[in-house]
This record gives structure tokens, C-alpha cells and sequence, in this order.
């Protein structure tokens, strides 16, 4: 059942108190008072006792989601490289946090991680597809070794770790995929052909995979971030104060988006709120892409 907002919540339980026929008013108020204590603790905590696996969850949009996931009440699987990163994370969480390293650059790795995830925690009811890596230069220099490895990781491994986790997922009738794609996937940026190719397909796997397992009751989207402030975009530029502003102001919201924007829409996403939600690429740029679309001019 989806969350009902807090605006409802609390007319309803003042009507409740107002009609309650008899009964003294001290144990009607303590009656109610539980009542509040759990409707809040349902929607603050929307994931208790359901366990999320994110990939790509040492730094960035991936450790965000993974704090998020655990404060909605989730036991998260923590996966990538960088073990000190994961235990670093891990020690932030409050769930029993489960540690899986692995690199999805390798061959089986998809699977191999679906096994352990299982192995370990019985499955999934959460899979947040977030590990990416971005190449960039021109398509004539693009080399076939960059072009394997960043479709190995930023698509068969996305899509080999959902067919791994999947029948988990149609076991106990429920479940939600959340891929990390990108706004590059709905624009055609310079110098950037193979990571929009990559980020193209998962929007395309996202919607192939919510025919096919919406009747199994699985929901799958996609989030599409912007410029997000990570690693990731830190890396990529020289005076990062300079090249921020410029951005900022191509964005209609006039700031670029922290992790927690994009962990946000996850967790609503994994959450029952968005039970009636599938197929679907979610924006979160800040209005970056309409903002440009304005600017252009759309005649
Ligand atoms: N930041 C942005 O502006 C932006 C915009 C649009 C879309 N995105 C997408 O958002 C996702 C996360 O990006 P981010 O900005 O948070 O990046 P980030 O800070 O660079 O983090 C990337 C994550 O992916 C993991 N990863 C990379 N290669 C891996 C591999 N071979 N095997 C396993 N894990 C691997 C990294 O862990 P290890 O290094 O420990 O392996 C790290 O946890 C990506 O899919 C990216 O394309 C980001």
C-alpha cells in the first residue's frame, strides 16, 4: 500500500479521536499516539525489513543511495572495488550492512555477484544499478578495448546481475530495479558516443525488462541524473570552481544536484509509494535538459 501523505494522515487521525464513541480520553490519546509513532515509523522507514544490493557503492551517487536505502530502514549490499571505501560505508550504516567486492569489468561477474548476494542474504527485494564509468574523446579515436570494457560494466553486468536476482525477486512476488542511466542517454553530447550508447541501453533494458516482469510483480526505472557532484564529475575538469558556476547556470533549478537528489528519487522508487510507477526514466537534473531545450528554442 503507498504512503499516504502526512497532510492526510493527520486530518484522518483527528477524525478518528473526534468520532471515537466513549472510552476514557487518556487511553484514546495513548491509543493514538501509537498510531502516529507507527504510521511515521511506515513512512519514514518505507523499507523495513526489505534488503537492497547497490552497485558502485564505495563513494558517490551509489554510497548516497546506500545511506538513504538504510535510513528508510533496508539492509544493504555494499559492491565495488574498493574494500576500503565499502568498510568506510558500511560503518556509517545501521542495518547490518552486507560487504560483496567485485569488479564488473570482469566476465560472470554480473552472476557471480547475484550468487553471492543470495548466498549471503537470501536475495534481493532492492537492485539499484548505479556502478558507471564514463569514457570520453572523439568517436574516430574511440578503441574497441575502451568501447568492451565500458559496455561490460555499464551494461552486462547491469543486465546479467537483474537476471540473476530476478527470479528472487518473482519468488516472493515483489521487487524493484533501479538503473542508474544519465541525462546524456536523452541529448547527444560531444565527445561522449560510447558512454551515451551505454546509458541509451539501459534506458532501453529498462523498459524491455518491466514488460517482462511486470506481471511477475517487479517494477523497473530508471533514474537519469545531470551534472551531480561526485568523483566522477570532480575528476573530469581542471578549475572545478569555474566549470561548476558555468553549469549551474545551464540548469533550471540554478545549482548542480548532490548524490542525495538522486538517492532520493531511488528510495521513492524502491519504495511501495511508487507501486503504480514501471518502465519509466525519471530526470534528475534540475530541469537542466528542459532549461537547454528553452534556451535552443524548440521551432
Ligand atoms: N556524477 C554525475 O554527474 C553523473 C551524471 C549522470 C549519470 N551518472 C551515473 O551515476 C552512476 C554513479 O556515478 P558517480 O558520479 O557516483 O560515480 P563515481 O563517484 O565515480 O562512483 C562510481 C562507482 O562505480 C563503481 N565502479 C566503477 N567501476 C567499477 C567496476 N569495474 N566494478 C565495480 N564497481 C565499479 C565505483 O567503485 P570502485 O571504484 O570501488 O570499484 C564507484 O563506487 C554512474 O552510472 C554514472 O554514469 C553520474
Amino acid at each position: 500500500m503507498g504512503i499516504m501523505p502526512c497532510r492526510f494522515r493527520s486530518v484522518y487521525i483527528a477524525q478518528a479521536r473526534d468520532y471515537r464513541p466513549g472510552g476514557s480520553k487518556d487511553a484514546g490519546a495513548m491509543e493514538e499516539t501509537k498510531m502516529q509513532e507507527l504510521r511515521h515509523d511506515r513512512a519514514s522507514r518505507p523499507l523495513e525489513s526489505r534488503t537492497a544490493l547497490v552497485t558502485g557503492s564505495s563513494r558517490g551517487i551509489g554510497e548516497a543511495t546506500a545511506r538513504a536505502l538504510d535510513e528508510a530502514g533496508a539492509r544493504v549490499i555494499l559492491t565495488g572495488r574498493t574494500v576500503p571505501d565499502l568498510d568506510r560505508v558500511a560503518a556509517g550504516l545501521g542495518n547490518e550492512p552486507i560487504i560483496i567486492p567485485a569488479d564488473l569489468s570482469e566476465a560472470g561477474a554480473g552472476t557471480r555477484l547475484a550468487e553471492a548476494a543470495i548466498s549471503r542474504a537470501g536475495g534481493v527485494d532492492v537492485l539499484v544499478n548505479n556502478a558507471g564509468f564514463p569514457i570520453r574523446g572523439a568517436p574516430e579515436e574511440l578503441a574497441e578495448a575502451d568501447l568492451d570494457r565500458i559496455l561490460a560494466i555499464n551494461v552486462r553486468s547491469l543486465l546479467m546481475l537483474a537476471a540473476g536476482l530476478g527470479p528472487t525477486m518473482i519468488e516472493r512476488g515483489r521487487g524493484s530495479i533501479i538503473n542508474v542511466s544519465s541525462v546524456a542517454s536523452l541529448r547527444g553530447p560531444i565527445g561522449r558516443v560510447a558512454y551515451t550508447a551505454t546509458k541509451g541501453a539501459i534506458d532501453a533494458m529498462t523498459r524491455a525488462l518491466a514488460a517482462d516482469w511486470g506481471p511477475k510483480g517487479i517494477r523497473v526505472n530508471a533514474v537519469n541524473p545531470g551534472i551531480i557532484r561526485t568523483a566522477m564529475f570532480e575528476s573530469r575538469q581542471e578549475d572545478m570552481t569555474a566549470v561548476a558556476q558555468a553549469m549551474a547556470r545551464r540548469v533550471a533549478l540554478g545549482r548542480l544536484g548532490e548524490p542525495r537528489d538522486v538517492a532520493d528519487v531511488i528510495v521513492f522508487l524502491a519504495s511501495d509509494a511508487a507501486g503504480y510507477i514501471t518502465g519509466e526514466t525519471i530526470s534528475v537534473d534540475g530541469g537542466m535538459v528542459h532549461a537547454m531545450t528553452a534556451h535552443e528554442g524548440s521551432g
